[in-house]
């Protein structure tokens, strides 16, 4: 019975793409380390972009939220649990974006699966950025849409394909148009050229999905992210990176709001987020809208890191806190891991299926508890790593 759990394990150690958790905690004392079996290690495998993890106000926010409106939001959003919490959430995360309505998910996989999957309708085409989130490609295929993936941020294919679907008369052809794209790419660190993609789905009748995991707090004079650019028809963001607590955002229009709650079947069927919890992202995210130092310590330190790298080290373009190093293969890549570790530096291997194959990476994320010393450190070691690597 169920023999291919041992078979497919076996074959996920002989391709070096065995995945273990670790037991690890940050370090209150030095947010720029996590502590893992007793040793501290300076991390560059947080998303916790702008540092604001153990931040003192959001930590009384939460207090404050239990205390006044409750630990567990007792019901699904349609049934007990739509709190004031919540909605005052809503109407902070609005006026920030400049968007209608809003409304709250457990989680961002949870938000972009929900919500792709209840637009999927049958007579639906929607197109994704091929390097787009396991959460959007399980939503879109698992609703009735027809999905197909362009290029990663090939917009001269996707615009091939917007306006041979536009221009075709055939009634098979489906009718309402997504375009899913990811702001800041969670593995590459690169950007998609939002202003582009929103024009584009204007002009084709289609509507533009932008999932701004990790742009939110980290891009935008206010922190908004990759939306601040321009008008995106719909927003998701998740709370569990730079706004440091947990649960997720989509903020759109207000027919697709009332949609949502019809019909978002993550939504209906699920215990609404803690209120604390609630209270306390919007006390993060008012500390985000006003501490654009943050924002800016990121851009810094990641030019000095850009700057002080040697050409031995291949990381990709990036404008973001995201910069990925390309190892290639996951045994080399699991190697550098090791020893990185070994010089006190925490930073996570990359593999398939998480990124293609022979693309394996070490995806450094800098923070804004990082400083120049933790920079040069690690651009000492990883001279050093590549250089073991290369012997
Ligand atoms: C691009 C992107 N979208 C969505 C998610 C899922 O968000 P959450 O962690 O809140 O489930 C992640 C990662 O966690 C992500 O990297």
């Amino acid at each position: 019975m169920f023999d291919f759990l041992t078979q497919r394990l076996k074959t996920q150690k002989e391709l070096h793409r065995f995945r273990q958790r670790t037991l690890s905690t940050t370090n209150v004392e030095r947010p720029n380390y996590i502590d893992v079996d007793g040793k501290s290690y300076l991390n560059f495998s947080s998303n916790d972009y702008l540092g604001l993890n153990n931040h003192i106000k959001i930590k009384q926010a939460l207090q404050e939220g239990a205390n006044k409106y409750g630990l567990c939001s007792t019901g699904s959003s349609l049934i007990t649990g739509y709190n004031y919490a919540h909605q005052a959430l809503e109407a902070t995360i609005c006026n920030w974006l400049n968007k209608p309505k809003c409304l709250l998910f457990n989680s961002g996989f949870a938000a972009n699966s929900g919500v792709l999957h209840a637009l999927g309708d049958k007579h639906c085409q929607f197109y994704l950025d091929k390097l787009s989130h396991a959460s959007l490609i399980d939503g879109a295929f698992g609703s009735n849409a027809k999905v197909k993936r362009f290029l990663h941020n090939d917009l001269a294919q996707l615009t091939q394909w917007l306006n041979k679907s536009s221009n075709t008369t055939d009634n098979q052809t489906a009718q309402d148009s997504l375009i899913v794209s990811e702001g800041v790419f969670s593995m590459d660190g690169d950007q998609a050229d939002v202003k582009q993609l929103a024009q584009l789905a204007k002009q084709n009748n289609a509507l533009l999905y932008l999932d701004d995991a990790h742009s939110i707090g980290v891009l935008g004079e206010k922190g908004q992210g990759s939306c601040a650019q321009t008008n995106v028809d719909i927003v998701m963001a998740t709370f569990g990176k730079a706004i440091a607590t947990s649960g997720a955002f989509v903020a759109c229009d207000e027919t697709l709001f009332e949609y949502l709650v019809n019909f978002a079947r993550h939504y209906i069927y699920s215990t609404a987020i803690s209120p604390a919890m609630a209270w306390a992202t919007k006390a993060s995210i008012e500390l985000i809208q006003q501490e654009q130092w943050r924002r800016e310590k990121i851009i810094e330190l990641s030019q000095l890191f850009i700057k002080k790298l040697s050409n031995s080290v291949e990381v990709l373009p990036s404008d973001s806190s995201i910069h990925a190093i390309i190892i290639g293969s996951e045994e080399k890549t699991l190697q550098a891991s090791q020893l990185l570790k070994k010089q006190g530096i925490w930073l996570t291997a990359i593999r398939p299926p998480t990124v293609a194959h022979n693309k394996s990476r070490l995806r450094v994320t800098i923070c804004a508890n990082h400083n120049a010393k933790d920079i040069i450190y690690l651009v000492d070691s990883l001279h050093k790593t590549i250089e073991t690597l290369n012997d």
